[in-house]
């Protein structure tokens, strides 16, 4: 096939119900399953840089096409219908490139629109910032070695529900680190050492749960431990390299790290138990909603009011921007956010019951 980036035109955010689908995507989840009458047929969830859809093969299409696996790089045509108030795409014909060479891979990456190196440094300025030099120790151990930097920068938060997407879990940790640095402005009876120390630390197990490639799939590890547990062991691990590390700071730090989900059902073995862990659970849960909610506006399409139901939520959300009358016209994005931000926070007050909950702090 020749000239593959020429022919990448359309992306996710172009399709629309009763367009029709004619390019290359990248299958991020394949699953085959049967009908009644014990007949094979396939679900896919397709991928580029937009975003992903999910595309039904039927038996007959799905008998004459390539075999392909997740992974893989597939010319698709389809029909994109409504189905259950989400769009799928019927798939009419998919074919495996075979020839790789010409793919622009930046065109089916999801990554963070932030500039990663910028937010990298970020962080920095913050492990800099602690005055602790038990803790600004064990945070050099790690951000200090080329390969976790590299692994940090490029990981992902979750494969589907929030910030999920190469540079995510960076992004997420970011914001989660400033907030809580603001928090210590206002609660001063806040360790802001270990408050930032814990925030920077909280999901470095994710480097580990996750691999992060075009497309992101929870490793063996990540299947088997979890990045609670893993983040645990795995800082424990570097606490016991730095000499006179005290027994009570570790003890407080690894607490946040097992109870920073706040709840037993939510996967942590602790609930929090000291102040600082309760700031880094419920920071963490706040920039969860917000950016599982910025992938759910992201993946709208335009002129949607209401989303599909959205499983992290359990819920559908309500996307209408708002607009105010007898306003004048600077009625500026900002504004509307906040308002967005607010229908979030009110809707945060029902507990949720996850059903993956690993994916979703
Ligand atoms: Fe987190
Ligand atoms: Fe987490």
């Amino acid at each position: 096939m020749n000239n593959l980036r020429k022919e990448k035109k359309q992306f996710i955010s172009d399709l629309k119900v009763g367009s029709i689908a004619d390019t290359i995507f990248v299958v991020s989840k394949k699953q085959v399953r049967k009908k009644k009458n014990n007949e094979d047929y396939c679900i896919v969830t397709l991928q580029d840089k937009e975003g992903s859809i999910e595309g039904v093969i039927w038996t007959e299409v799905f008998r004459n096409s390539d075999d392909f696996s997740e992974g893989d790089f597939v010319l698709v045509k389809g029909d994109v219908k409504q189905y259950r108030n989400s769009m799928q795409l019927v798939i009419n014909s998919i074919s495996k490139i075979e020839n790789k060479e010409d793919i622009e891979y930046s065109d089916f990456i999801r990554a963070t629109k932030k500039n990663i190196d910028s937010m990298f440094s970020e962080i920095k300025s913050y492990i800099d910032s602690i005055k602790n030099s038990y803790l600004k120790e064990l945070l050099d151990l790690y951000f200090k070695d080329k390969k976790f930097i590299e692994d940090f920068k490029n990981s992902t938060a979750a494969v589907r529900y929030h910030h999920a997407y190469r540079g995510g879990l960076l992004e997420h940790t970011l914001a989660v680190t400033k907030i809580c640095d603001m928090l210590t402005g206002i609660y001063d009876n806040l360790n802001r050492d270990l408050l930032i120390s814990g925030a920077i630390l909280h999901d470095i197990g994710k480097i580990r749960e996750y691999e992060t490639g075009v497309t992101i799939k929870v490793s063996d590890e990540g299947k088997l431990l979890g990045h609670i547990t893993i983040g645990y062991g795995w800082i424990l691990e570097e606490i016991k390299r730095i000499k006179g590390f005290p027994g009570d700071l570790s003890e407080r730090l690894l607490h946040i790290i097992l109870s920073h989900h706040g709840h037993k059902e939510f996967g942590s073995p602790r609930r929090p138990k000291i102040l600082e862990a309760f700031v880094v659970y419920h920071v963490d849960h706040m920039d969860a909603d917000i950016g599982g909610y910025n992938i759910i506006l992201e993946e709208s399409r335009d002129g949607e009011d209401w989303s599909g139901f959205a499983k992290n939520f359990e819920r559908s959300i309500y996307l209408k921007k708002l607009k105010l009358i007898n306003e004048n016209e600077e009625n500026t994005d900002n504004e509307i956010n906040k308002t967005d931000e607010n229908n979030l926070n009110q809707n945060k007050k029902i507990p949720r019951q996850p059903d993956n909950q690993d994916e979703l702090f």
